[in-house]
């Protein structure tokens, strides 16, 4: 192995098990995203469409020195689970089946849906645990009842054992897909296990459904991703019981659409010492999604998830000069006709060489869960990996895939997606036990120039 260009880890690397037996993949929220998720997955199970977008299933990651153009798909490295071991379950407030779901969330062609009809129609959901409290532009009746927070984190794990058992799963892992919740800040109630058992019986208020199904995915010893932006499994006592329980969690806010682009474009600007003095971001979407931002509460967390991106990426406390005066707005309207087709607007403005201004625009026209779609797969199949690895606790190397990424606490967040990116793949090398990539490269040179 040559120092120069890589380095391994192998004392805290645990040999990962094999991806036996069948995986079930639990969603809370079976709206736009989980099922186009959920159809895409059985369409590429029958050659229908291929997962495009997904890492885990057409990713390639290099080993060794590029000389050695060694490239394998993720999968060919990696023991992922099989598309065909899957089996999805999932919770929501309606009662829909995946097919009817899937058509009343417009993102896929009728004509694809009929091809695998039979497959989604066999999905029904499980009632939820909801309060409208957290979102109040829904109202569906598909819910569960009980006493007390306690009794219903109950109920739902009562759902996960018997999942697993009907559906004869050997793991489980949960990607929340549900609507975003109202935001709220973290309270005491959240600071400890013990405080947040006690607020379940009591019924704390600031107890929202998806810290509960989170509460229950990590009791039952099934990993947990949150893919909206709410708190749900990034308070310390779900930390602490995640640590506790040997449970790998990740969040949150699914990168997609306008953030994905922010953190592809502004590492760049930065990456060339250009400055930025600002950067408006506007959209419009009619979707579901769109239907719950449109109350003040609910854009209130999508906006600070949002707006946290380019400070980190740009740093201006680091660097008053090129972004000191940097000033972000966001701003998201729901507007019926557009559907899942969210349109965004992008006004950068940024200056050059002895600070002559230059503008960029941005118009993408984008499909909001087709982006989403395979994050929530490769989610799922990368904290089903991680699990088999020993690894619990947060998972940080998927910051990739979270506009709001999960860290230990007072560790910043990396946003800028080629170095997530490098943490991803470095990380599966590390399961793998392969030997990590620096990008150095400088002994190929020598080696190459000494072969002249
Ligand atoms: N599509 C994207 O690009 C994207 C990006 C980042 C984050 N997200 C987040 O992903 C989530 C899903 O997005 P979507 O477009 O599918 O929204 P959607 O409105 O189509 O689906 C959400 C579903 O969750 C259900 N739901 C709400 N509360 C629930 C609960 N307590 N238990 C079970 N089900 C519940 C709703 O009934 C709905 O069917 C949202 O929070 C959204 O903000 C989406």
């Amino acid at each position: 192995m040559d120092q120069n260009t890589s380095f391994s880890l192998p004392s805290s690397r645990s040999p990962v098990t094999a991806a036996t037996g069948k995986l079930g993949v639990l969603i809370p929220g079976l709206g736009a995203v989980g099922t186009t998720m959920i159809a895409g997955v059985e369409a590429a199970k029958q050659g229908l469409a291929a997962p495009v977008g997904s890492l885990t299933q057409m990713g390639r990651i290099r080993l060794g020195k590029r000389t050695e153009n060694r490239n394998p798909l993720i999968k060919d490295l990696a023991p992922i689970a099989e598309l065909d071991d899957i089996v999805f379950g999932g919770w929501d407030i309606y009662e829909d089946n995946v097919y009817q779901a899937a058509i009343v969330a417009k993102v896929l062609d009728q004509s694809m849906l009929e091809k695998v009809r039979p497959e989604l129609e066999r999905i029904k959901p499980m009632t939820a645990v909801f309060d409208k409290e957290y979102v109040r532009n829904l109202d569906g009746k598909h819910i569960k009842q009980g006493a007390t927070k306690a009794d219903l984190a109950e109920q739902l794990m009562e759902d996960i054992r018997s999942f697993k058992e009907s559906n004869g799963c050997e793991r489980l892992v949960m990607v929340w897909c549900g609507s975003t919740e109202k935001y709220i800040e973290q309270a005491p109630v959240h600071a400890t296990i013990e405080a947040f058992e006690e607020g379940l019986r009591n019924n704390d208020p600031l107890i929202a459904p998806s810290l509960i199904y989170a509460y229950a995915a990590i009791m039952s010893g099934v990993p947990f991703a949150n893919g909206a932006p709410n708190l749900s499994c990034d308070v310390p006592a779900m930390v602490e019981l995640a640590k506790r329980r040997g449970v790998a969690i990740a969040g949150k806010d699914f990168k997609t659409g306008q953030t994905l682009m922010k953190t592809i474009l502004a590492p760049g600007f930065e990456a060339r010492a250009l400055g930025v003095k600002g950067w408006f971001s506007t959209n419009i979407l009619g979707n579901r999604d769109g239907l719950v931002l449109d109350d003040p509460e609910n854009f209130k967390t999508k906006e600070v998830s949002k707006l946290s991106v380019l400070e980190q990426v740009l740093k201006p406390d680091v660097n008053p000069e090129l972004y000191g005066d940097l000033y972000h707005k966001v701003r998201i309207n729901y507007y019926p006709p557009h559907g899942d087709n969210k349109e965004s607007w992008d006004n950068i403005d940024i200056f050059g060489w002895m600070g002559y201004p230059m503008q960029i625009k941005v118009n993408f026209l984008c499909r909001d869960s087709i982006l989403a779609a395979p994050i929530v797969l490769d989610l799922a199949l990368f904290l089903d990996l991680a699990q088999r690895a020993g690894m619990s606790g947060i998972q940080e190397w998927l910051s990739f895939y979270f506009k709001s990424p999960q860290t230990a606490p007072g560790l910043p967040p990396e946003h800028d997606l080629f170095k997530q990116l490098i943490k991803l793949q470095n990380t599966v090398r590390h399961i793998m036990g392969e030997d990590l990539i620096t990008h150095l490269g400088l002994d190929y040179y020598q080696e190459l120039v000494e072969a002249l």
